[in-house]
């Protein structure tokens, strides 16, 4: 079998231009379109380009999207009253602060102190645990809400599906298979402790893979008709973009496959945006 390609980029334009006709309409209703705050508090050239991604995009969408770009010195304390005067600002709608943040910086604190209600990245606790408890319209983690898309686009059976999910980050991992989960499918986590990782995945109808390790994933972990997800984004020296999954021995067994680049990647700010129109939206409806 030769996978069919899951084109990211493709459905990452069309939810893009569904956000845009969303805004538009949230701009027309309430007088002002959504905004998103990204905060970057450091000059890790990878985070620099991904935030200014942000703010840009989210500006072609027609929200008021703004790069807050805070000194690599920024203290603890000074990140947490920025994010206290966002919290306060009627007219921001969403807050996500750039991981990873510098040492001195505690990622819970930080993460912590967003209003949940504008927490587009789904990492505050409040919002993670909704999602645990299968509460739905919980702000859920981007990249997830990403795969979720690409596997609906896919028109992919989740419910009553085996699902195996390699990697157990709180980015990536924990919420996508809370995300399957909520949709009946029946999963299970590997990780870097799992035993016969191979023989697991081989069980999958739907893989995700998101080690982050290059070829992590080989053929022989394929099942025949599976779908792949691939998550992984590791840059060689050569500054080449690698994901998790041996992309030529998967597509043989796969029924379909996200490349890298061009799968799960563009996926990811087009579901930040996607969130944070859901966010303005249920922050006016709760007005
Ligand atoms: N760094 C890399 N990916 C992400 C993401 O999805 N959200 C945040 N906040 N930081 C990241």
């Amino acid at each position: 079998m030769a996978a069919k390609i899951l084109d990211g980029k493709a459905i990452a334009q069309k939810v893009r231009d569904e956000v845009r006709e969303g805004v538009a309409r949230f701009a027309a209703a309430h007088g002002r379109p959504p905004g998103l705050d990204v905060l970057l508090v450091s000059g890790d050239p990878a985070s620099v380009t991904h935030t200014r991604n942000k703010e840009r995009m989210s500006n072609e969408v027609g929200m008021r999207g703004r790069l807050r770009a805070l000194p690599a010195e920024t203290t603890e304390a000074e990140l947490l009253a920025f994010i206290a005067e966002l919290n306060a600002d009627e007219t921001v709608d969403g807050i996500l602060v750039q991981l990873p943040l510098p040492s001195h910086i505690r990622e819970h604190r930080a993460l912590g102190a967003v209003d949940p209600a504008k927490d587009v990245d789904g990492l505050h606790p409040v919002n993670a645990g909704l999602l645990a408890l299968g509460r739905p319209g919980a702000l859920a983690p981007c990249t997830p809400v990403g795969c979720m898309r690409l596997l609906a686009e896919a028109g992919v059976q989740i419910a009553g599906a085996r699902a195996v999910v390699v990697g157990r980050s709180n980015l990536v991992g924990r919420p996508i298979a809370e995300l399957l989960l909520a949709q009946h499918a029946t999963v299970s986590i590997a990780h870097s402790r799992t035993r016969d990782l191979q023989a697991i995945c081989r069980e999958a109808d739907i893989l995700v893979a998101a080690a982050g390790k290059p070829k992590l994933i080989g053929g022989d972990c394929i099942k025949e008709g599976a779908a792949v997800i691939d998550v992984g984004q590791t840059r060689n020296e050569a500054g080449k973009l690698a994901g998790d999954v041996d992309f030529d021995a998967a597509s043989a067994r796969a029924a379909w496959i996200t490349p890298v680049p061009g799968g799960v990647g563009p996926m990811t700010i087009a579901s930040l945006l996607e969130n944070t129109l859901r966010a303005a939206e249920a922050r006016v409806a709760a007005r």
